[in-house]
């Protein structure tokens, strides 16, 4: 059974253009579990630019599947994560600069073994967003991360089917080691209704995090069939 992540950063995004009190993530998160979501994903931030420290805390106690934070490899943020315990953190890059995360983590960070324990003493999954390559996934599994999370954001971007078939091998080998190394196979980012079709054929990715072709579509659609339409591609 291949599992749908919905990311909601994006509604936030919107709230944040006003910094007011709409559309709330919270009522996205309870639409989107309603309609298949099998996870709710969210990034806080360093700038905080659009999921707040509230919108954590109320996930936390309202949302009735999983709830998955993406974030920097931070002091602060591992404070934070540890105190309100979400079922999975995923450690992802960050740069302020960025309009979205640009690439995977690079995991050669000093202290990267101890922080993983620690979050995973906290009864935390740990999930690391990384480039399709050998040597990251082998550092993943030293390192003790429970789940690898495949950055499609090139394979998304490509525009020549050679460059998308190469990508797609590379992608492919990638889960394979994932999957032998025994951690869960989850791939995210510049994911859509189009290209999401190549990669559950795959049939070797248990997870797909989608945020902005949603978010995207539900303008047009409403969140709730955006999330639908979504979950049956996902599911076929
Ligand atoms: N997975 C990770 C680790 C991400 O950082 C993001 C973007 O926040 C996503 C998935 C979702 O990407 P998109 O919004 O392009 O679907």
């Amino acid at each position: 059974m291949i599992e749908l992540g919905v990311n909601i950063d994006h509604v936030a995004t919107l709230r944040q253009a006003r910094l007011g009190i709409e559309p709330d993530p919270i009522y996205a998160a309870a639409i989107a579990e309603a309609n298949g979501a099998d996870q709710i994903t969210i990034h806080l931030r360093e700038d905080r630019r659009h999921i707040q420290l509230r919108d954590l805390k109320l996930l936390r106690e309202t949302i009735q599947t999983r709830l998955n934070l993406e974030m920097a490899v931070t002091d602060e943020i591992i404070t934070i994560a540890k105190s309100i315990k979400p079922d999975t953190v995923t450690l992802v890059p960050e740069k302020r600069e960025e309009l979205t995360t640009e690439g995977g983590l690079n995991l050669n960070i000093e202290g990267m073994k101890e922080k993983i324990a620690d979050l995973k003493n906290s009864g935390i999954e740990v999930s690391v967003f990384i480039e399709p390559s050998t040597e990251m996934i082998k550092l993943a599994d030293k390192l003790g991360a429970d789940a690898v999370e495949i950055h499609t954001g090139l394979y998304a971007n490509l525009k020549k089917q050679a460059e998308i078939e190469a990508e797609i091998k590379r992608i492919h080998k990638a889960c394979k080691l994932v999957k032998a190394a025994g951690m869960r196979v989850v791939a995210g980012h510049g994911l859509n209704y189009k290209n999401i079709v190549r990669l559950v054929e795959l049939n070797i990715i248990t997870e797909f995090n989608i945020g902005h072709s949603i978010i995207s579509r539900s303008i047009f659609t409403g969140l709730a069939e955006a999330v639908r339409e979504m979950k049956i591609l996902v599911t076929k």
